[in-house]
C-alpha cells in the first residue's frame, strides 16, 4: 500500500461538518456539501444497524468528545500561540486566532492549505485574520524539526494539537513526529494535545468499529488507519520514549459542563492525550 497521506482529507469534511452539526464557533465556513454527503452516508448505510446489537457511541459523539476536550484544554493552558498540526478543514485556529486573540498558525499539506486559504479568501472574516497564518509543511520531512522551532519562534506558553491525525501513521512515523515535537518545545511551557485510539478501548464498539475503518478505507481509496497502541499504558511509553516529561489524559470532569462533552471518559473508545515536554 502507498502511504500518500493526501489521501486522507476526505475525512477532513466529515469531521468539519459534524462541528457545524454541533454549532461550534465559524463551523459554517468549512461545511462542505462532501461532509454533508460523508457524513449522513455513513450514518444510514453503515451505522445504524450495528447499533441495534451493541450500545457503542455513534461516530457524532466520538468527534464531539475528542474535538470539545482538546479545545477545553487548549484554551485552559492559556496559550500564547496555537499550533494545529493537520488542521484540515477545522474551525479552531479561526476561532482562537478572531475571538480568543490567540496567535495561531496552521500546518497541513499543501493541497489542504490552499484549498483553505480559498475558502479564508471568500470568508467575512477575510479582514479580521491578522492573528492566524497558514503553513504548507510535511511533518513527516526531514528538516521538520527545525521548521517548527522556526514556527515557534520565541513563543512561551504553545499549544500544539494534532486531532485526528496520528491513527493515519505507522508507529515509526508517530515515534519520528512525537520525537520532533519533544525536541523543538524543550525548554518551553508547553503543551501537546492529540487523540488516540487504544486497541482495548477500540474493542468495546465491536461491529461499530469494523464499520468505521470499512468507511475510512472507502474514501480515502486504501490509505487506512495504521493500528492502535495496545493499550494506555503502552501509549503514554511510546510518548514518553520520544521524549516527553509528562503524559497524561484530558478527562471531561475537569471542565465545566458548558465547555464538556455529553459522552465519559469511561464510555469513550479514545483518549485524549495531554503531553508536556
Ligand atoms: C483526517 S484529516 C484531520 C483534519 C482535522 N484535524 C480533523 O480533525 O478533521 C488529516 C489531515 O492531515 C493532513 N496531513 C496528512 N499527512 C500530513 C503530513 N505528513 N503533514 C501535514 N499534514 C498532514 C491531511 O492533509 C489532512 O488535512
Amino acid at each position: 500500500m502507498t502511504d500518500d497521506h493526501t489521501r486522507i482529507s476526505p475525512t477532513a469534511h466529515v469531521t468539519a461538518w459534524t462541528w457545524h452539526r454541533m454549532g461550534m464557533p465559524h463551523a459554517e465556513l468549512f461545511a462542505t456539501r462532501g461532509g454533508w454527503l460523508g457524513f449522513w452516508s455513513f450514518r444510514l448505510l453503515l451505522e445504524w444497524w450495528p447499533r441495534l446489537l451493541t450500545s457503542a457511541p455513534t461516530l457524532a459523539a466520538c468527534l464531539a468528545y475528542r474535538h470539545r476536550l482538546i479545545e477545553a484544554a487548549a484554551l485552559g493552558h492559556t496559550p500564547d500561540l496555537l499550533i494545529e498540526i493537520a488542521g484540515g478543514l477545522s474551525r479552531r485556529g479561526v476561532t482562537f486566532a478572531v475571538d480568543h486573540g490567540i496567535r495561531t498558525v496552521e500546518i497541513d499539506l499543501p493541497h489542504m492549505v490552499s484549498a483553505k486559504a480559498g475558502i479564508l479568501e471568500r470568508s467575512p472574516l477575510k479582514e479580521r485574520l491578522d492573528l492566524h497564518r497558514l503553513e504548507a509543511i510535511d511533518v513527516l520531512c526531514d528538516g521538520f524539526e527545525d521548521q517548527l522551532r522556526a514556527v515557534l519562534g520565541s513563543s512561551e506558553r504553545p499549544v500544539v494539537v494534532m486531532e485526528g491525525l496520528l491513527g493515519y501513521f505507522t508507529m515509526d512515523q508517530r515515534a519520528q513526529l512525537l520525537g520532533s515535537l519533544a525536541r523543538a518545545l524543550a525548554g518551553r511551557d508547553a503543551l501537546v494535545l492529540a487523540d488516540v485510539y487504544t486497541a482495548d478501548r477500540r474493542a468495546r464498539m465491536g461491529l461499530a468499529t469494523t464499520m468505521l475503518r470499512f468507511a475510512i478505507r472507502g474514501v480515502t481509496r486504501g490509505q487506512g488507519t495504521q493500528g492502535s497502541w495496545a493499550d494506555q499504558e503502552t501509549m503514554e511509553a511510546a510518548w514518553t520514549a520520544a521524549g516527553f516529561g509528562s503524559v497524561t489524559s484530558v478527562l471531561p470532569m475537569s471542565f465545566d459542563a458548558a465547555q464538556r462533552p455529553r459522552m465519559t471518559a469511561e464510555e469513550a473508545p479514545l483518549l485524549v492525550v495531554q503531553a508536556r515536554p
